[in-house]
């Protein structure tokens, strides 16, 4: 039995890629489900986002001061409706995060994305744009329309915590994060070098916190 296991979690090891392609993509968007995000009611969304303490992480506001901890604030809705979904099913891990999402029903996070939607980001800073921000901003400019979006709903990158950018694309780049539909992140940050993701981060990012 013990034996049976070890060769199972080494096959999962070793067969992590195709796992990681298949995992996600049980999420899928429809207009049933664009429908059902745009249905969120964002004065609800903040009596939930209350109840739920979201605020001793991410600020009042949805605009974080921590380094590791990512802004919400004028997210799309979609996105981080998405995020919400797969932190309460497992699907992206985190350990305060899991915690937070997992008391969290569908109807909660319908609301709480309406509610965060709406709060103000902080501008991006920018810096040296590397030339791959062209092929970024393909999918992740915030003028996209979602409904023509058949790139399924990336979020704005502009104005994020810097660290965090970073950190996240780091985890896309080393398969710790793999609730990307269609591996399409992990695809990107496996073809950047440290120095890149840096620079990106640096790019789309706000101002460091103090
Ligand atoms: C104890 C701290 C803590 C609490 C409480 C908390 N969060 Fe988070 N949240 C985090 C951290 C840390 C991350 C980043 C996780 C990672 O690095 O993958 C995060 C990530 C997120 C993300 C993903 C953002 C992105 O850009 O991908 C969303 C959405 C989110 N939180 C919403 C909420 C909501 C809504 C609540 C309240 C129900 C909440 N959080 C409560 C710490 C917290
Ligand atoms: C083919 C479309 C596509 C391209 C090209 C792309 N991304 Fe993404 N990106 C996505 C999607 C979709 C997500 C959301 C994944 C999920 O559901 O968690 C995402 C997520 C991210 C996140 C996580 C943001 C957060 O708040 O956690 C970062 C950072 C990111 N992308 C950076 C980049 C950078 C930098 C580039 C260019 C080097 C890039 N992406 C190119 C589609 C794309």
């Amino acid at each position: 039995m013990r034996h049976a296991l070890t060769l199972a979690a080494l096959l999962i090891v070793t067969t992590s890629s195709a796992i990681a392609a298949d995992q996600p993509d049980k999420f899928k968007w429809t207009s049933e489900k664009f429908a059902l995000v745009a249905s969120g009611n964002a004065k609800t969304g903040e009596e939930i986002a209350a109840q739920n303490r979201c605020k001793k992480c991410h600020n009042e506001d949805g605009v974080s001061d921590d380094a590791e901890i990512p802004t919400i604030a004028g997210q799309r809705a979609t996105y981080l409706y998405k995020q919400l979904t797969d932190f309460h099913i497992g699907r992206r891990e985190e350990e305060d995060m899991t915690k937070a999402a997992k008391k969290l029903d569908e109807q909660d996070m319908i609301h709480l994305a309406a509610f965060y939607q709406q709060q103000e980001r902080p501008q991006m800073v920018g810096g040296d744009a590397p030339l791959v921000v062209k092929v970024c901003d393909s999918c992740h400019n915030e003028e996209i329309v979602e409904e023509d979006n058949n790139i399924e709903v990336a979020p704005i990158l502009k104005g994020q915590n810097r660290q965090y950018l970073e950190n996240t694309m780091q985890a896309f780049k080393q398969r710790e994060r793999a609730n990307d539909l269609f591996v399409r992140m992990q695809s990107v940050t496996h073809k950047l070098t440290d120095q890149e993701i840096k620079q990106l981060a640096r790019y789309y990012g706000t101002t460091d916190p103090e």
